[in-house]
């Protein structure tokens, strides 16, 4: 006689159904996945047209997915599972650079520029130079490390956000670090902005009354050989929703100082072309590769 599937039954019924051959990491995941979720259900008592609402939202954060849009990883990020993820994985690589959400906005090729170029291609906003070091955890310079960079614009938006107001390139550039493993480039301090919400996930925003805004940072993956790839950013200190950011990818250890410059000596030094302007100096530690 066949057994009645209960709702004490049910968890067991589903894990006892992944076949003996099932890829062992596999099992130990959809087996977790599985109980959590029938424990949530459970927890809640899903009702049928919560359960029904619930299709329609993922089936709209779907349809929203294209080649220039991921909704889905959106939708991570504002729930905390992209940032648990990356914390994680952070835990695992002592004092290396702390790791944070890649975003949607790497979606154009950056140009390959020289060090100090000016990535800034409109000459609005506050002129800024970044400096650093690009070192490996024993303090070993990386000379030939890549620095991937992008940034928004002093009013919030990518250049792929505005094809009509900036030309392509805005705010990006791939940089090779020198043979101390030094980079610096010149830019303009980027604004805080919200992240995309004529989707599902803008909905869940408005429906849960919380805000759309990340605090203003640059965008970084450097590459270096023989180390783990580094996708992180840096964070403009007391930037507007430093303390909110509605993806949740502030670390303490990527906030720094955009200080204020007077002298014009290092304005000549660095081609600002004026005083006051901006600096912030950012030393990346790279992970070898097990
Ligand atoms: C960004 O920083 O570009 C970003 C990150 C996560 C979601 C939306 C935007
Ligand atoms: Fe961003």
């Amino acid at each position: 006689m066949a057994t009645d599937f209960t709702e004490e039954t049910a968890t067991d019924a589903v894990i006892d159904s992944l076949a003996p051959s099932t890829d062992p990491r596999l099992r130990e995941i959809m087996t977790a996945l599985v109980r959590h979720l029938h424990a949530f259900t459970r927890e809640v008592e899903l009702t049928i047209p919560e359960w029904n609402a619930a299709i329609d939202f993922l089936t709209r954060t779907g349809q929203k997915c294209d080649a220039d849009r991921q909704e889905f990883i959106l939708l991570s990020d504002v729930l905390g599972e992209s940032m648990l993820v990356e914390t994680i994985s952070n835990r695992k690589y002592g004092v290396a650079t702390e790791s944070t959400v890649l975003g949607p906005f790497h979606v154009v090729q950056s140009p390959d520029l020289e060090l100090g170029a000016n990535i800034d291609l409109v000459h609005t906003g506050v002129p800024c130079v970044v400096t650093g070091r690009v070192v490996s955890t024993d303090g070993a310079p990386l000379p030939g490390a890549t620095l991937d960079v992008w940034q928004a614009n002093d009013q919030g938006f990518y250049d792929v956000q505005q094809p009509d107001v900036q030309p392509r390139g805005n705010g990006r550039g791939l940089f090779t670090a020198d043979d101390k493993g030094e980079f610096w480039f010149r830019t303009i301090v980027p604004s805080y902005y919200p992240i995309p919400t004529d989707g599902p996930v803008g909905e869940l925003l408005i429906a849960t009354g919380r805000h759309a805004f990340r605090p203003a940072h640059i965008h970084f993956i450097v590459t270096a050989p023989g180390h783990r790839d580094l996708t992180t950013h840096i964070f403009v200190a007391g930037s507007e929703y430093i303390e909110s950011d509605t993806v949740f990818a502030v670390k303490k250890s990527l906030v720094e100082d955009f200080e204020e410059v007077t002298d014009e000596a290092l304005a000549e030094k660095w081609n600002v072309g004026q005083v006051p302007f901006r600096h912030a100096d950012f030393d990346i530690i790279m992970q070898p590769n097990a």
